[in-house]
């Protein structure tokens, strides 16, 4: 494994004082570049479909429709290396911001028929990411704007002021309303569409939705639900249970990885004390049940025999949580000094140890051993996975604007 030590000027004192973590060499490797070049080639123009996971065997990606959760992904790994070619030009194996900014482009053209009907439910939010960024790049680009604010439409549409939570997935019975904790990462898009119209009815709505779920998703020991049943009637809790984890009272990592990150995120939105609280729980179980080798399962209560598989897509999700959570600690006033030091501290050990043992040189993803959904028959575990590698770069882009990296 290639270390590179963190570059402990940059460091505020307090950050630094206990600092024992090695940033991966790979964070920042032109094979990054290169290999994001490679896809970018694969479907060239306005695409119809988009790459979610690869193959278990070689590593190749397989694409899915642009009507599916993870489409938005690709073109907001585009964007977010126009934003490296800015933090690290040095790291861009010879392509330019503005390259990355046409790939997004283009990529994303395939997603603007989805704002007129898609059928992803709650995942809109998601959907929204690359409109989102084009609308960082130009502000004025009105295609990108509709999108965003369609899309937060979409998902208020999905709201329910009798549950007092937006609806994940649709059930055969329409009185079955399943809310699952990923949702929380799909709240973002009600404050965007909400900062673009000045409509306060979309984020009271995601505070509706945030509350809810700190009190049905999560547990008393901090870990979660994958999925709660409410009463579309009675707005009554019915089940509290698992849909992609290993049983019904387990902790589903993934799942628990968008927690971390939707509460610190609502926090960040929001100033209430009570999403910092519940990110800070989350992130506790999350870095206390990691075992030693340093590797995530797939579900943290999943048997250890026959080998569980890892989830390396949960382990950035994580990561990415945790260093936002590790944010919001550095700006309360004053600052949380340990607690930021604390979570980044974990943030960049599940970095080091994913990527020293997933790292995919052959592979078109970045890393490999990522589960998508291992109680589907068959099992899909031991891929590569799109949001997996969007959160590797984006963390790389985030701890060096930090000062936590040096790209240069
Ligand atoms: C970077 O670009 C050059 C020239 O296009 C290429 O030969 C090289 O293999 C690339 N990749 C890496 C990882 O440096
Ligand atoms: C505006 O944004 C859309 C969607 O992100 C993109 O496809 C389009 O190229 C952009 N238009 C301009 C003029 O930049
Ligand atoms: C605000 O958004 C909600 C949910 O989409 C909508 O029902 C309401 O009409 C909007 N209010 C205004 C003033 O546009
Ligand atoms: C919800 O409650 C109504 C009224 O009590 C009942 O008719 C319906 O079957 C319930 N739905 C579910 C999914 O439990
Ligand atoms: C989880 O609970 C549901 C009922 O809500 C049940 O049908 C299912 O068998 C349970 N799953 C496991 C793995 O125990
Ligand atoms: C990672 O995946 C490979 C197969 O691609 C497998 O052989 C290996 O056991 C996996 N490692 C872990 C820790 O899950
Ligand atoms: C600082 O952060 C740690 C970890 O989240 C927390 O336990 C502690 O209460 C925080 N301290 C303050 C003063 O907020
Ligand atoms: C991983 O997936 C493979 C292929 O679907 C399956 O045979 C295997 O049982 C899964 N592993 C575990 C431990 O669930």
């Amino acid at each position: 494994m290639h270390l590179l030590p963190f570059f402990l000027s940059a460091l505020p004192a307090a950050l630094a004082a206990n600092r024992r973590t090695y940033l991966p060499s790979e964070l920042f490797s032109p094979l990054v570049t290169q290999k994001l070049l490679t896809t970018a080639q694969l479907k060239p123009g306005v695409p119809s479909s988009y790459p979610q996971y690869t193959t278990r065997d070689t590593g190749a990606w397989l694409f899915f429709g642009a009507d599916t959760w993870t489409s938005g992904f690709l073109p907001a790994t585009f964007y977010a290396l126009a934003e490296r070619a800015a933090i690290c030009p040095r790291s861009m194996n010879g392509t330019t911001a503005a390259q990355w900014i046409q790939f997004g482009r283009s990529s994303s053209t395939g997603e603007i028929g989805l704002e007129a009907h898609t059928g992803v439910g709650h995942d809109v939010g998601f959907l929204s990411y690359p409109f989102v960024d084009e609308l960082n790049v130009n502000p004025q680009n009105v295609t990108a704007l509709q999108a965003v604010k369609t899309f937060g439409a979409a998902l208020a549409a999905r709201f329910s002021p009798i549950v007092g939570c937006t609806r994940s997935w649709d059930a055969a019975d329409p009185t079955d309303f399943q809310v699952i904790i990923d949702n929380m990462m799909n709240l973002e898009v009600l404050f965007n569409a909400a900062d673009l119209t000045g409509n306060d009815t979309l984020r009271q709505m995601a505070i509706s939705h945030a509350d809810k779920t700190m009190v049905n998703h999560v547990r008393a020991d901090g870990g979660s639900f994958h999925v709660v049943d409410y009463n579309s009637t009675t707005g009554a809790v019915i089940d509290q249970r698992t849909s992609q984890g290993y049983s019904n009272s387990s902790t589903w990592s993934r799942g628990q990885a968008w927690g971390i990150y939707g509460f610190a995120n609502m926090y960040r939105r929001t100033g209430l004390v009570r999403y910092l609280e519940t990110a800070r729980r989350m992130a506790a179980y999350f870095i206390d049940n990691i075992p030693s080798d340093g590797i995530v399962p797939w579900d943290f209560n999943a048997p250890l025999v026959p080998p569980r598989p890892a989830d390396s897509s949960a382990a950035m999700i994580a990561a990415q949580g945790l260093l936002l959570l590790a944010q919001q600690e550095e700006g309360l006033k004053p600052a949380n000094r340990s607690g930021s030091a604390y979570y980044t501290d974990a943030a960049t050990q599940i970095l080091a140890d994913t990527t020293s043992a997933f790292w995919a040189p052959t592979w078109q993803s970045l890393l490999s051993n990522g589960t998508v959904n291992n109680p589907a028959s068959p099992p899909n575990n031991l891929t590569g996975i799109v949001y997996g590698d969007y959160y590797f770069i984006k963390l790389g882009n985030d701890l060096a604007k930090m000062g936590l990296a040096s790209c240069r």
